[in-house]
C-alpha cells in the first residue's frame, strides 16, 4: 500500500465530511479531524455556516438569473448540493463541478446524477489548472462560456497555496460579463493561534494550508462589482433569519466570504 492510499493519507475532502456528520471518511481523516477539534472546537459549526453561505450564494445567483455553475472544490456530495439548489430555484440550471479528489467524483457519480432538467458533469481537476478545467470536454458540453457562469470556490482556496490572482484572472477572463464568482475561505484575523493550531494539523501531514487577511481576500474580487454587504464572514452575508453575531462568534467561524459580479 502506497503513501498516498486513502487509509494512509487523510484527504481534506473527508475531513470535511467528518465536520459535517458525514459517514465518507476514513479512521486517518477522523484522527486528524479530531485534532483539528481539540484546536479549534467550533469548526463543525464554521462548516455548517459555510455550507449554508453556500445555499444562499447560490439562491442569490440563481435569482440573478444565473443558470450554468461551474463548482471547483466541490466535496463530497452533501444534501443539498449545488445543484439542487440552484435547479430548485431554476430547474434548466447547468453545473458543472469541479474537485481534486478521485473519492469525490466516485460519490459524486452516484449521488448526483439524477432526472433533471437541467444537467450535471464532473472533472477531475485541480483548480491551479485553470486552462486544463476550461478546456475539458465535459465543460463545454454542459457549459456555454459564451452565457454568465457562476464560479464558486467555496471553502477551498485556504487549500491552495498558489497565486490566488493569476489563477482567478484565467478563469475570469474566460467567462462572460454578467458572471459570478463566490468566495468564502479560511482567515486568521479573528482567532490567530486557533487557527494556526488547525493550520499546522494540516500541514504535518503535506496538506497545503493557506489562510488570508480580509485584505487579500478583498483583492481577489479587483476589477468586478462586489455584491453587498461585501467582505464579510458567511454568517454575516445576507441571513434570512434574524441573527447578532458576536466578535466571539466570527472568531469560532474564521472565514471570509463574498460575492462578486464581473461586469
Ligand atoms: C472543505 S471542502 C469544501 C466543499 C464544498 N465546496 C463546501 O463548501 O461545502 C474542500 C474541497 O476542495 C477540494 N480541493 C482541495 N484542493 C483542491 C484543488 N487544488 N483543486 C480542486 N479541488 C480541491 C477537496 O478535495 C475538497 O473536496
Amino acid at each position: 500500500m502506497d503513501g498516498d492510499s486513502p487509509l494512509e493519507q487523510p484527504h481534506t475532502s473527508r475531513i470535511y465530511d467528518y465536520f459535517l456528520g458525514g459517514k465518507d471518511n476514513y479512521e486517518i481523516d477522523r484522527q486528524a479531524a479530531e485534532e483539528i477539534l481539540r484546536v479549534w472546537p467550533d469548526i463543525r459549526t464554521a462548516a455548517r455556516v459555510n455550507r449554508h453561505f453556500m445555499h444562499r450564494s447560490t439562491r442569490f445567483l440563481a435569482e440573478a438569473g444565473i443558470r450554468q455553475f461551474l463548482d471547483i472544490g466541490t466535496g463530497i456530495p452533501t444534501e443539498p448540493n449545488l445543484h439542487q439548489i440552484a435547479q430548485e430555484a431554476a430547474p434548466n440550471s447547468r453545473v458543472v463541478y469541479v474537485d481534486n479528489d478521485p473519492l469525490v467524483l466516485a460519490y459524486a457519480r452516484a449521488l448526483m446524477e439524477g432526472g433533471e432538467q437541467g444537467a450535471t458533469a464532473y472533472i477531475l481537476g485541480d483548480v491551479t489548472d485553470p486552462t486544463a478545467i476550461l478546456q475539458a470536454p465535459e465543460l463545454s458540453q454542459i457549459l456555454d462560456l459564451n452565457e454568465p457562469v457562476g464560479l464558486s470556490m467555496i471553502a477551498l482556496l485556504h487549500f491552495v497555496e498558489a497565486d490566488i490572482n493569476k489563477i482567478l484572472s484565467t478563469f475570469l477572463d474566460a467567462l462572460a460579463p454578467g458572471s459570478y464568482l463566490v468566495i468564502c475561505t479560511i482567515t486568521a484575523d479573528f482567532a490567530p493561534e486557533q487557527v494556526a493550531a488547525a493550520q499546522d494539523v494540516y500541514r504535518v501531514r503535506k496538506l497545503p494550508a493557506q489562510v488570508r487577511t480580509r485584505d487579500e481576500v478583498t483583492s481577489w474580487f479587483a476589477g468586478l462589482e462586489l455584491v453587498d454587504p461585501g467582505v464579510v464572514p458567511p454568517h454575516r452575508w445576507r441571513l434570512v433569519e434574524t441573527f447578532e453575531p458576536s466578535p466571539a462568534y466570527d472568531a469560532k467561524i474564521s472565514c471570509w466570504c463574498g460575492v462578486a459580479r464581473k461586469p
